[in-house]
C-alpha cells in the first residue's frame, strides 16, 4: 500500500536545498533523503532501499516502524501524549518500576536525552557530594576518560575529552580530569581525596568503539568506594541489549551509583533516563531538578513496548549470537588495513590503519549505510532485530566496496 510520505514527499534536490537556506548548517549531511523505513531498511526520495547498520546512530533498536511499537504510540497519541511533570501519570511509573526491577538501580529520572541525563549525573553527583560533607567544603573532581564522549550540553562537554568539540565554547566546568581509559597506575594517582565523581563508559561509542576491561572498572569502583565518590556508567550507547546483554557492565561484575540511558530506549522517540541508587536519590529534593517534556505518556508507552522487547532474554540471546556473527564474518573478510575488531554484541568497531570515510561513501551507493567512530574505526551498531541474511549483505558489501576502492 503507498504512504502518503512516498507520494507527498518534496523531491530530494528541494530538501536539501531547503536544509541549506533555513537550517543552521552544524551538520554535513550525504545527499540523500530519507522517507520511510521498514525493519532493518530505510527508504530515499527516490525509492532506493539501504540496509541500516547505522539505526540512527544505536537508536532503533526494534527497526523502523516496528508494528507494535507503531500501535502503541499511536493508540496512547490519541489517549495523552503529554502532561508536564506538575501531574502524575502512570506510564513513567511502569517505565521507572521496568527500569529499577532490571537493574542496580533503586530510582530512575526520567529526562529528553543522552546530554541531558549526564547533565543530570553530574548534578547529583554534586548535591550527593554536598550533601555528604555536610556544610564542610567539597571535592568537585571529575574523572573522565580519554576518547569518552557524553553529550554536547555544557556540564556533558565538560566531561568529553575531545578538544574540537571543547574548545571553542570555553570556558567548561572546571576541576575535570580526563584519564587513558584502563590505565590503572594514572587511576589510582588521581584520586587525591578531591573527586566526587568518575563517569564512564563501559564500552566508548563515539570515540572509536573502546571497551573497558573488568579489572579497570572493579579498580574504578574500589577507589570510588574509599572516596566516597560516585561511579556513573554512560550507558547511553552501549547500553539496553546492545551488547547481548541488558547492560554493558553486567559483563564486568561491576555495578555503579548511577547509570545514564537515552538512545535506544523510546525505539526513536527523545528520552533520557538517569538510575541511581537510594543513596544518590536521599540526597535530592523536590525542585533540584526537572524538565518540561520528560517521561510524558507517550514516549513512556513507546519505552515500555521497546523495554519489555530487549529485555527478553531469548531477545537478548540473539543479539549474542548475531553480533558473535557479525564479528566473525568480518574477521573472515581477512581486509588488508583492518587491524581489529573490537567490541561487543551489536557495538562492534573496525579499526582500520586508514581513515574509513571512502568505504561509508561506497557503501552507501550499494544500499548499506555504515558510520564511523573516528577517522579509521568503522562502526557497526545495526538495529537489534537485524537477521543472518542482512549481516551476510553488509559483511559482502563492507568486503567488496573495500576491494573497489584499493
Ligand atoms: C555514550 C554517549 N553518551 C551521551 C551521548 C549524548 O546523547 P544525545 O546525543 O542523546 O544527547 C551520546 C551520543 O552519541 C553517547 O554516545
Amino acid at each position: 500500500m503507498p504512504r502518503s510520505n512516498q507520494v507527498e514527499a518534496p523531491s530530494t534536490d528541494e530538501v536539501i536545498a531547503g536544509e541549506a537556506r533555513y537550517l543552521v548548517q552544524t551538520y554535513t549531511r550525504p545527499a540523500r533523503v530519507f522517507t520511510h523505513g521498514e525493519g532493518a531498511y530505510l527508504f530515499d526520495a527516490t525509492g532506493k532501499r539501504y540496509l541500516d547498520f547505522a539505526a540512527g546512530i544505536a537508536v532503533n533498536a526494534l527497526g523502523h516502524a516496528d508494528p507494535e511499537w507503531v500501535q502503541a504510540v499511536a493508540k496512547q497519541s490519541t489517549r495523552l501524549a503529554h502532561v508536564s511533570n506538575l501531574y502524575h501519570t502512570a506510564e513513567h511509573v511502569q517505565l521507572a518500576q521496568r527500569l529499577v526491577e532490571h537493574s542496580f538501580a533503586d530510582r530512575v529520572f526520567f529526562c529528553n536525552s543522552g546530554t541531558e541525563a549526564n547533565e543530570a549525573a553530574l548534578k547529583f553527583a554534586r548535591k550527593y557530594a554536598f550533601v555528604r560533607a555536610a556544610g564542610a567544603a567539597t571535592g568537585t573532581r571529575v574523572i573522565a576518560f580519554e576518547n569518552g564522549f557524553h553529550g554536547r550540553t555544557i556540564g556533558a562537554l565538560s566531561m568529553t575529552a575531545k578538544p574540537q568539540y571543547r574548545e571553542p565554547f570555553a570556558p567548561l566546568v572546571p576541576d575535570v580530569v580526563f584519564l587513558a581509559l584502563n590505565d590503572l597506575d594514572a587511576l589510582a594517582a588521581a584520586f587525591d581525596g578531591h573527586v566526587c565523581a568518575a563517569i564512564v563508559e563501559p564500552i566508548q561509542g563515539e570515540g572509536g568503539v573502546n571497551v573497558a576491561s573488568a579489572e579497570f572498572l572493579r579498580e574504578l569502583r574500589r577507589l570510588c568506594d574509599e572516596s566516597g565518590a560516585v561511579l556513573i556508567f554512560d550507558e547511553v550507547q552501549c547500553g539496553l541489549g546492545r551488547t547481548g546483554s541488558l547492560w554493558a557492565h553486567t559483563a564486568t561484575g561491576v555495578y555503579p551509583d548511577i547509570m545514564t540511558l537515552a538512545k535506544p530506549l523510546a525505539g526513536g522517540l527523545p528520552i533520557g533516563a538517569v538510575l541511581v541508587t537510594d543513596a544518590v536519590a536521599a540526597a535530592l529534593r523536590p525542585g533540584d531538578h526537572g524538565s518540561t517534556f520528560a517521561a510524558g505518556p507517550l514516549v513512556c508507552r513507546a519505552a515500555q513496548v521497546v523495554f519489555d522487547r530487549v529485555s527478553d532474554p531469548q531477545f537478548l540471546a540473539r543479539v549474542a549470537a548475531s553480533g558473535a556473527y557479525l564479528r566473525d564474518r568480518l574477521l573472515a573478510l581477512e581486509l588488508d588495513n583492518m587491524l581489529q575488531v573490537r567490541g561487543a554484541g551489536l557495538l562492534l568497531g573496525a579499526q582500520f590503519s586508514v581513515p574509513v570515510k571512502p568505504l561509508i561513501g561506497a557503501a552507501a551507493e550499494c544500499g548499506l549505510l555504515l558510520i564511523s567512530a573516528g577517522d579509521n574505526v568503522l562502526r557497526l551498531c545495526p538495529p537489534l532485530i537485524v537477521d543472518q541474511a542482512q549481516i551476510d549483505f553488509a559483511v559482502e558489501t563492507i568486503g567488496s566496496c573495500w576491494s573497489a576502492l584499493q
